[in-house]
């Protein structure tokens, strides 16, 4: 499949979806990163607790859910509610699904843990129950809000979002913890002075940061 294909695809399984895949701050996708989750998997304790911050429709907490045992629990939070409604419904459109499995960010093993109605044909895939059950959805804002406790936190591509008189108590807080904290490409780009401060990347992938 080629980028335009691909993007094709994209947009109709976002008009499919509605509104909510379709607002650039709320977008996210499947196995996002390839290349950073071997080091993320490599992090995560048997048994963990992960926190994903930020999860826009909530792609992020089942394809973790499927590459980690059963002990592991995600808590996965965004600020906006109609993106956790979204997320919480655990139904997602096909074509998005399939358009990441062409790219290679989530496996057809992957897929077949996420939705085992797979293989029946439908437009939309619902998650797997026993997968939701290891996932607590809640509305949390990170300038606000108390944080949960966690042994790795994703929080990708939303720390550049949070506006920078803020965000220097966020990134406070987030190093405060002294766990492994997973940003986004976005972030990275966007990392200043006072976070560079307070974050040392790890060798194995610049995404991937502990408090310095
Ligand atoms: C671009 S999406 C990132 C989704 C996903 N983490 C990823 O990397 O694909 C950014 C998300 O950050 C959320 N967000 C923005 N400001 C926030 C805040 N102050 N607290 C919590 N979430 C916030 C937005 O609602 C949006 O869903």
């Amino acid at each position: 499949m080629t980028g335009i294909e691909w993007l094709g695809r994209y947009i109709d399984a976002a008009r499919a979806a509605g509104p909510t895949w379709l607002w650039s701050t709320g977008m996210t996708d499947w196995g996002r990163d390839p290349e950073m989750w071997p080091h993320l998997l490599a992090l995560i304790p048997a048994e963990a607790h992960v926190w994903c911050a930020g999860i826009a429709t909530g792609e992020e907490p089942p394809v973790l859910a499927a590459r980690t045992p059963d002990s592991v629990h995600i808590t996965a939070t965004d600020v906006r509610d109609d993106a956790l409604a979204a997320a919480r419904a655990g139904r997602y459109p096909r074509g998005m699904v399939d358009g990441a499995l062409d790219l290679g960010s989530v496996t057809l093993d992957d897929v077949h843990r996420m939705f085992p109605e797979y293989g029946r044909p439908s437009e939309w895939l619902h998650a797997s129950e026993t997968l939701l059950s290891r996932i607590t959805w809640s509305r949390l804002d990170l300038t606000a809000d108390r944080y949960p406790r966690a042994e790795v936190v994703l929080c990708r591509n939303v720390l550049h979002m949070i506006a920078a008189f803020e965000r220097a108590d966020v990134v406070d807080r987030l190093a405060a913890a002294h766990v492994p904290v997973i940003v986004g490409k976005s972030d990275r780009a966007h990392m200043d002075a006072y976070w560079r401060e307070r974050f040392a990347e790890t060798p194995s992938t610049p995404l991937i940061l502990r408090a310095a």
